[in-house]
């Protein structure tokens, strides 16, 4: 809507989890090495764990184009309410088994022989499980029970399972932990620091086609940054309501008014709530002075 007005070619803050517009803060960087690392290096394994929003669905849609260019095959689930049958009913569907996909045995056998042709071929095959917080246990022991399938080569089927802290919480609980004991690989994603949240939301405006933005002022993208916890997509959700408000206004620049009544309109919930913080790392603090009583 207010692409043209901004001089934006697209949408600089889709919510979406677009590998395009990927921002590589340390930790993103960290975390995506490892997926292909442990993928790569058939360790079994690898678990994927951060806070609502932090950016895991992204880094799996990284991993997908990784595990595409290399041709390496694998399989997706996203759906993690699912019962053990619907389970293995996907799995089939997303490794195209030719079986009774609705029969367990038929797909469990369908699924071994494509995985040792895989393996004998020296061919990495890859399961992906996002959301895997949601999975009940019966899922995640069918998945365990996956892992466990191996050859003199190593792990049949390398398995990355993706969701919020609550699975590490999950992982440590009794019935778990003979999954918990064949994690290879563990990453975490962090919300994204300071300095960090400006590089993002520079390099989001400068793919979307605006170089050296000036719409939203250091000392803005600071506040941006502490109301959103750092968390990228709060981030995405507060600059695109700003830059629409800016839009309508208007204004070439957002103030901080603006992001005071989209903040308000998103309920957005961050600590203190207080009008003025000094940061040393931004000398100006204009913005703030103003609003001082
Ligand atoms: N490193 C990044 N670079 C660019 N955009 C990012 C990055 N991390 C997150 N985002 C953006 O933040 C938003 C949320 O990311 P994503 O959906 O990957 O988070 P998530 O951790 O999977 O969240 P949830 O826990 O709700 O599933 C998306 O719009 C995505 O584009
Ligand atoms: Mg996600």
């Amino acid at each position: 809507m207010y692409n043209a007005f901004f001089g934006f070619t697209q949408n600089p803050f889709n919510m979406s989890p677009d590998p395009s517009f990927l921002f590589r803060s340390p930790h993103h960087e960290e975390a995506l090495a490892n997926l292909i690392y442990g993928v790569q290096s058939r360790k079994g394994f690898i678990v994927l764990t951060g806070e609502v929003g932090t950016g895991k669905t992204t880094m799996l849609e990284c991993l997908r184009d990784f595990l595409n260019a290399q041709q390496i095959a694998f399989a997706s689930l996203f759906n993690s309410r699912l019962t053990p049958a619907q389970f293995f009913e996907l799995l089939a569907y997303d490794f195209d088994l030719r079986c009774d996909r609705a029969s367990k045995t038929q797909v469990l056998l369908a699924l071994n022989g494509l995985l040792i042709d895989r393996s004998n071929a020296n061919r990495t095959t890859v399961l992906i499980l996002d959301e895997a917080h949601n999975f009940e246990w019966d899922v995640l022991e069918e998945v365990r029970l996956l892992g466990n399938l191996e050859n003199r080569r190593g792990k049949l089927v390398q398995i990355v399972l993706a969701g919020q802290p609550e699975l590490d919480r999950k992982l440590e609980q009794p019935e778990y932990r003979q999954l918990k004991q064949r994690i290879a690989l563990r990453c975490n994603l962090r919300s994204l620091t300071p300095q960090e949240t400006v590089s993002y939301i520079n390099a989001r405006m400068a793919r979307a086609g605006l170089q050296n933005q000036n719409i939203l002022s250091p000392e803005l993208v600071h506040e941006i940054h502490f109301r959103a916890q750092g968390i990228p997509r709060l981030i995405n959700a507060i600059c695109d309501n700003l830059l629409l408000t800016a839009f309508a206004m208007e204004s070439k620049s957002a103030t901080l008014e603006m992001l005071n009544e989209v903040a308000a309109d998103m309920r957005l919930d961050y600590p203190g709530q207080h009008p003025f913080r000094p940061d040393p790392t931004f000398p100006d603090h204009r913005i703030r002075h103003s609003r001082l009583p």
